[in-house]
């Protein structure tokens, strides 16, 4: 198990065999029912579509490409207010004595919970997509969130968190140490850390907030099973490794005779988890500096460790790209071959098609598409996290071809 470059292409790849764990049971199919019914509550929601894209799987020599698109999801533009909304619900009903089971999101957001929760803040720390998420979830039940930025934060993802009446604090520090600044002034100030990844003594929230993302399998594979085309391969990005954590966690349950293949994408900068799996000790290991990468939503250097031991134990494959891999992504989303559906993707949501990509088409990654089993007989799953959260970012790579391929 040793980490491997394809240099010319500043990429890095490590394969290993997974299967060595036990079964992550908090993400079963009974509690991935349980949180698809109560975000079935949510008054707007609606499943995202599934995209398939047929004609470029028999272009690119698979069988098929899915494309689980979130950039509609509660009209937020990704996939991240799944968690928040549940988590905090979640908190929200411990407070007032009800049942997990029993999470009513309309009385929760009703005049009486709210006198008896009485006036509460949430607060977070964000690249962009989860605060907005927190912060809607906020304004839907009538309490205020404190929403904690890194430097450099997109104009337009600040004001998409302000939009929802959330207060923004823009720091100057990266996103790990935000997180930090975040926990402090929450405990100085009685507000509650609704935090998208774990530490020690907090794990019960991220947790709550991994078990929401699985709406977003469920309902993709309310698509793939009846159609008989359950995924051989599924992507998945890493930031903290949440995400990627509670779609390896679900589908592991749900696949567990024959598995797909697993395999992480992450920017070089802040490529968390594949340092933890090239350290070789089983734990997660820390990335630090800048962090910098145009996958602002992965752009963390301190893995979730529920999220990585998953990982660690089921995963076939971690990746760390250049950021114009992410970039064609984008592009390849954004101008479909005819026949298919352009998909409205950011540069978080499309670095796995940026991989595939290379995989399908450049004679050096021939190796590890063969070591990946990807051919013919392929059902590929990606999940696109985001839409143009930073229009402006999106608008240049797409009409001024910024971060080109070099070869
Ligand atoms: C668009 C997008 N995709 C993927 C991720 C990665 O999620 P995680 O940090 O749980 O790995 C994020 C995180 O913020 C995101 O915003």
């Amino acid at each position: 198990m040793s980490m491997r470059e394809i240099r010319k292409y500043r990429f890095k790849y490590l394969l290993q065999t997974p299967g060595g764990g036990s079964l992550p049971s908090d993400f079963c199919e009974a509690v991935a029912r349980k949180v698809e019914r109560f975000h079935q509550q949510i008054p707007g929601y609606r499943p995202t579509e599934l995209v398939r894209l047929s004609h470029l799987a028999e272009v690119w020599g698979v069988k098929d490409i899915f494309v689980k698109d979130e950039s509609t999801r509660f009209n937020l533009k990704a996939f991240k207010a799944l968690g928040g909304s549940y988590a905090v619900a979640r908190l929200l009903s411990r407070h007032l004595g009800m049942s997990p089971d029993d999470i009513d999101f309309a009385y929760l957001s009703c005049h009486e919970a709210r006198e008896r929760i009485g006036q509460v803040t949430f607060t977070t720390a964000t690249d962009g997509n989860h605060g907005r998420g927190i912060a809607w979830a906020a304004e839907k039940l009538h309490q205020s969130a404190v929403i904690y930025m890194p430097k450099a934060a997109a104009r337009s993802r600040v004001e998409n968190i302000r939009s929802h009446g959330a207060t923004v604090i823009i720091t100057d520090l990266n996103y790990d140490d935000t997180v930090r600044l975040c926990r402090r002034r929450a405990e100085e100030n009685g507000w509650y850390v609704i935090q998208d990844t774990a530490w020690e003594g907090y794990a019960e929230i991220p947790l709550w907030i991994m078990q929401g993302y699985m709406t977003m399998c469920v309902e993709a594979l309310n698509r793939m099973i009846p159609a008989a085309l359950p995924p051989t391969h599924v992507f998945v990005q890493a930031g903290v490794g949440s995400l990627a954590g509670a779609v390896v966690g679900y589908l592991i349950n749900k696949f567990k005779e024959q598995p797909p293949k697993f395999i992480t994408m992450e920017p070089h900068n802040a490529a968390c988890i594949l340092a933890s799996a090239a350290a070789g000790d089983g734990r997660a290991h820390t990335v630090s500096g800048d962090l910098n990468t145009v996958m602002a939503g992965l752009a963390c250097g301190e893995p979730n460790p529920t999220g990585w031991r998953i990982l660690r134990d089921f995963c076939s494959c971690y990746v760390s790209c250049d950021d114009f891999v992410a970039a064609n992504g984008v592009r390849i989303l954004a101008n479909p071959l005819k026949g298919d559906a352009p998909v409205e993707a950011g540069e978080s949501g499309a670095v796995g098609l940026g991989v595939l990509d290379l995989l399908c088409n450049n004679e050096s990654f021939g190796e590890l598409k063969q070591k990946l089993v990807i051919g013919p007989d392929s059902i590929l799953l990606f999940f696109n996290t985001e839409g143009a959260t930073d229009p402006e970012s999106h608008r240049e790579i797409l009409w001024y071809g910024k971060y080109p391929s070099w070869f």
